[in-house]
């Protein structure tokens, strides 16, 4: 694929199929991933993969706590609000998604359903869980976040679908019974992977960005 399709084909994967990923595939995933760049090439990322019965056990694990009403007990603190032009455009992906799912934003049901369905990673047959390690600057939140789009990129060119879900790291605790983390790695987030339903409405959704001139300054040019 040309990079500036691949580029603008990945997004967001909300509805996946059960069809498993083999694992030649997600290595050659993660090995383009690698070439990402980061502080002093110090390569803070480590990568979790959990695919058949442990993804099914985490999906459950954390569907089933995330319906009990336990808030979230992330390792890397997680925004509880935003401000002007951010809060904004967060409530709107959120609006537009429920649009698209058809939810009512008073059914509390199905916005519970669609809770639960997050929680599930959308049904991705593969857990990708990217973990830094503990006592370091904030840099090592951009050398993984670097990592992380070159990763949903070359899914995206491999035509896999891919989902970064903050939802995936709510409950660490569930995350760590089933994958061999060290205590002293900090969980960052995880990937829902698999291919996409292309069937499903949720995977025609294409969330928007701003003009150019809103984000771009040029300086000293004629
Ligand atoms: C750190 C991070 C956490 C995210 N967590 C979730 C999540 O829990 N659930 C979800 O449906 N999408 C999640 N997303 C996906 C974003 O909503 C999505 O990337 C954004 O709306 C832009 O849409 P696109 O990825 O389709 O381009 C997350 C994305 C990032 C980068």
């Amino acid at each position: 694929m040309e990079f500036s399709q691949t580029i603008a084909s990945r997004h967001s994967c909300r509805s996946f199929l059960d069809t498993p990923v083999d694992t030649a595939t997600i290595e050659s995933v993660v090995e383009m991933a690698q070439r990402s760049p980061s502080w002093g090439n110090t390569q803070p990322w480590r990568i979790w993969v959990a695919g058949g019965a442990a993804a099914i056990a985490i999906r459950q694990g954390l569907v089933d706590r995330a319906l009990s009403g336990n808030p979230p007990i992330p390792e890397i603190p997680m925004p509880l609000t935003f401000k002007g032009e951010l809060k904004s455009r967060y409530a709107d992906i959120g609006k537009s998604v429920l649009a698209v799912l058809g939810i009512d934003r008073n059914d509390e049901q199905m916005r519970n359903a669609h809770r639960a369905n997050n929680a599930n990673a959308f049904g991705a047959p593969v857990l990708l869980y990217v973990t830094v390690p503990e006592g370091q600057t904030p840099y090592v939140l951009l050398d993984a976040g670097a990592f992380i789009n070159a990763l949903c990129l070359a899914a995206a060119d491999q035509g896999l679908g891919t989902c970064i879900q903050a939802t995936l790291a709510h409950y660490p605790d569930i995350v760590r019974q089933n994958l061999p983390i060290p205590a002293e790695e900090r969980i960052v987030v995880g990937i829902g992977l698999g291919y996409a339903d292309t069937a499903c409405q949720i995977n025609r959704l294409r969330s928007i960005r701003e003009p150019l001139e809103k984000i771009l300054t040029f300086t000293g040019f004629y």
